[in-house]
């Protein structure tokens, strides 16, 4: 079976200008992408996560030939991006800029039938195909209102019922559930992983981890223009090692914390407030090969208890994809990263 994308040595730079008072600017490189490459197999779903300013965007830009790269090559579908890029377009149904790529005018059927032309759908196909679309991503209270009448949220669900129009057997969605409250964005992957088992691919990117957790086949962990990482969700964890993290609950002072932090086995501690709680969540350094323990818990036991904390309940944690993603860059996803 052919690669969906495959991608080799990517990297992009954006020249922009920066403002220098009010007369002045100064030529500026901003190194988006850096020597990425990556392949993704057809069927699968496959998740692009990192924090905002990571590059997801550009690389799905390159990916769908809407930007060219500084360096390197992508193949989509068999096809090369640069080389033939109308074929890789044909193969592709992809979700960027959510509303901003729609058309305000237009009613949300009229902007479908609109790309169902661009898209050289055959016209007789044309109203079977949209109503499909619109009982799939339940688009039928709004669909023959115009888009400029529609809340941020039904926006974003017609950019995600346009990239369905071509059905294309890759599909690029870059953040499809921005602005969706939360039951929509679970009915929105409950679709995304219907077409997965109708035999679709697609690509994902996110910055909620617990997104990428639950939806994706494989992630790839970017940051700072770089791969970090890629592989399935248990396996990313696994490469923690014995990554040991425990939640407790109590009353907890931050001097107790501070002194959590402190230990030797300890790599992150953070407090939160839950229910009028303290609510202390400890992510251990790996243990020793073979080693089961550490002597963390203990530790926290008795240090806690040292700085006047009282301890109501200790419950051991799964390491999460933020784990893994705070294990390799010491912060967490929520950090904006953009140059
Ligand atoms: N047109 C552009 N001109 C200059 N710099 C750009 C341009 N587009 C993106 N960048 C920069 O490239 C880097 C990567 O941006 P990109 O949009 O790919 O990130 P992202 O991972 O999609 O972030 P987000 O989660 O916020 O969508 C950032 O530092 C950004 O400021
Ligand atoms: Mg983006």
């Amino acid at each position: 079976m052919p690669l969906a994308v495959q991608v080799e040595n990517l990297s992009k730079t954006y020249h922009t200008k920066q403002r220098k008072g009010l007369f002045k600017a100064e030529k500026r490189a901003v190194l988006a992408l850096k020597d990425v490459s990556l392949e993704v197999q057809t069927g699968e779903i496959f998740g692009l996560l990192g924090p905002n300013g990571a590059g997801k965007t550009t690389l799905i830009k390159i990916i769908t030939t809407l930007l060219l790269p500084s360096s390197g090559r992508a193949r989509v579908n068999g096809f090369d991006i640069a080389k033939e890029s109308n074929q890789v377009r044909a193969s592709v149904g992809c979700m960027l800029m959510g509303e901003r790529g729609l058309y305000w005018k237009l009613t949300g059927r009229e902007n479908l039938q609109y790309f169902a032309a661009l898209y050289h759908l055959r016209p007789e196909l044309r109203p079977g195909r949209i109503q499909e679309i619109v009982e799939l991503t339940g688009l039928g209270e709004f669909i023959d209102r115009t888009v400029e009448t529609y809340s941020s949220g039904q926006k974003m669900k017609l950019a995600f019922a346009k990239s369905l129009i071509n059905d294309a057997p890759l599909l690029v969605l870059d953040e499809p559930t921005n602005t969706l409250d939360v039951p929509s964005a679970s009915e929105l992957r409950a679709v995304v992983r219907q077409l997965n088992n109708q035999g679709k691919t697609i690509i994902y990117t996110t910055h909620i981890m617990s997104e990428a957790e639950t939806l994706c086949d494989r992630v790839a962990i970017i940051d700072y223009g770089m791969l970090l990482t890629l592989g399935s969700v248990p396996e990313l964890k696994t490469s923690l090692g014995c990554e040991q993290a425990v939640r407790i609950d109590g009353v907890i002072s931050h001097k107790a914390l501070q002194a959590i932090q402190a230990l030797p086995q300890v790599r992150e501690a953070s407090l939160a407030m839950h229910n009028g709680l303290g609510q202390l969540t400890v992510i251990g350094h790996p243990t020793a090969a073979g080693k089961e323990d550490n002597g963390l818990l203990a530790r926290l036991i008795e240090t806690l208890g040292a700085n006047g904390a009282s301890i109501q309940r200790i419950t051991p944690e799964e390491p999460t994809l933020e784990d893994v993603f705070i294990a390799k860059t010491g912060r967490t996803l929520a950090e904006d990263t953009r140059a």
